[in-house]
């Protein structure tokens, strides 16, 4: 028997971590926060100044990284050694970290770190390309989104109760942009499986779509 994997894809703001974070208690399963790698090696890069255009570099960063994930109530990451966690969330580290995932080398050497994940009972698995390149095999796909404008809005909140300077239109700028950035490049773009549930959340409560997923399983 295949672990079971359920796999949450969808743009930047859609509420991936949240419903993924609350699913995977529910179900007692693993939880693969993805974008968290790719913001890792974001951090690396911008650690050692390596310019965002010296691919070569960036692989050697992404491969050289040790990464330790502590995934209790508040998820912890150390990126050779040091406690990044306050950085993972930055606006500035999404940035980078969309166009680093832009590189198919650079995904290629993420794929298995990603991989690794897939542990007995199960896995919660968010990200872009989760139901599409990393988990195809996933018995339950979904695919969560919402407009922009609620994404630019949920995300500006989410910056202020963390007490993070945050601006709403510049917010909106940088969401509009990494969707684009995402969706266009031309290695594992983001786009929704065939076999996904989709779900726009734009006027669901976080409790509803936890229950349309829960529901997916059930
Ligand atoms: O989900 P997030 O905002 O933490 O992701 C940050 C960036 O990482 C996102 O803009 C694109 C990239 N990413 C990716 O390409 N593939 C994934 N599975 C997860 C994230």
């Amino acid at each position: 028997m295949p672990i079971p994997v359920l796999t949450i894809d969808g743009p930047s703001g859609a509420g991936k971590g949240t419903i993924s974070r609350l699913v995977a208690r529910k179900l007692g399963w693993n939880y693969l926060d993805s974008g968290s790698i790719y913001r890792s090696v974001a951090i690396a890069v911008q650690n050692a100044s390596i310019e965002l255009n010296d691919i070569n570099a960036i692989v050697d960063v992404a491969q050289a990284m040790a990464l330790e994930f502590n995934c209790g109530d508040e998820l912890i990451v150390r990126l050779n050694g040091s406690d990044i966690t306050s950085q993972l969330g930055l606006e500035s580290t999404g940035g980078v970290a969309s166009v680093v995932a832009a590189y198919s080398e650079v995904r290629a050497v993420l794929l298995k770190k990603q991989q690794d994940f897939r542990r007995l009972p199960g896995l919660v698995a968010d990200g872009r390309d989760m139901g599409t390149v990393v988990f195809p095999d996933a018995e339950f796909k979904v695919y969560l989104t919402a407009s922009a404008e609620t994404r630019a809005e949920r995300r500006y909140k989410q910056l202020i109760e963390k007490e993070i300077d945050a601006n709403i239109v510049e917010i909106t700028s940088e969401i509009e942009a990494r969707d684009r950035r995402d969706m266009e490049r031309e290695t594992a773009p983001l786009t929704m499986a065939v076999d996904a549930l989709y779900i726009d959340s734009s006027n669901m409560k976080i409790e509803q779509v936890v229950e349309e997923v829960l529901n997916l399983i059930r």
